[in-house]
């Protein structure tokens, strides 16, 4: 059974209480919370206060996906503003391992984005030390994109990466899942799945929700 993360991105930015609402009482695991800074990606979303107000309306795990640059300057704020699980692209970080033992010692669980282009090969060194892959399969800065094929081959390389090496690590997806490519994404062997226009773009997304949960 996938976890399912919903993506804010693509929720009514006027009516976030109610949002938060309906996903506590969806059967929805993870709230997926994009942050990007119109320098790694090019789009602005939103960061800090708005988490931290959404912390005290969600009874959700915060899973922050930061699409900045420099994040190790901001994994303390995150912290404090809510967060359980932080993930760093691994493109724009040049202490990769430096920045994720930061995270943990903040107590939060550690996640490494890779952008399509991104071979999961170097992920190599770092695999033990996180917690979850956030495998990108569109280009980061935008929710409602298609999802790009090849990813399933790299799920299914990373799978293997990780069964081989037999450690624990998630892998979740992010952009592009509909309740028809959903199936597959599984079946490659992915555990998190990631949703914004899927969900909030639907009439009913608590059904949408349940639908995706129980593939
Ligand atoms: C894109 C974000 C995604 C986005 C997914 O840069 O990282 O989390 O919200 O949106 P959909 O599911 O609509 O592709
Ligand atoms: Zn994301």
């Amino acid at each position: 059974m996938a976890i399912i993360a919903p993506s804010l991105l693509s929720a009514d930015f006027l009516r976030l209480q109610d949002e938060c609402t309906m996903l506590n009482e969806s059967e929805a695991d993870w709230f997926h919370l994009d942050v990007m800074d119109g320098r790694f990606v090019p789009n602005i979303s939103f960061g800090i206060p708005v988490i931290k107000q959404i912390r005290k309306a969600t009874n959700k795990i915060c899973d922050v996906h930061l699409m900045i640059v420099e994040p190790e300057k901001y994994t303390e704020a995150f912290k404090t503003a809510g967060a359980d699980i932080l993930t760093v692209h691994l493109e724009a970080c040049t202490h990769l391992h430096r920045n994720i033992q930061q995270i943990k010692s903040l107590d939060m669980q550690a996640g490494v984005a890779i952008n399509p282009h991104t071979p999961v090969d170097l992920l190599q060194d770092i695999l033990q030390d996180i917690d979850l892959v956030c495998m990108m399969s569109v280009n980061p800065g935008f929710g409602g994109q298609k999802f790009i094929p090849q990813t399933i081959q790299k799920i299914m390389a990373l799978r293997k990466m990780i069964a081989e090496r037999k450690l624990q690590v998630k892998i979740e997806i992010d952009g592009g899942v509909t309740l028809e490519n959903a199936k597959d994404i599984m079946q490659a062997g992915a555990d998190v799945l990631v949703a914004g226009n899927t969900i909030f773009g639907s009439s009913n997304p608590k059904e949408t929700i349940a639908k995706l949960k129980s593939l």
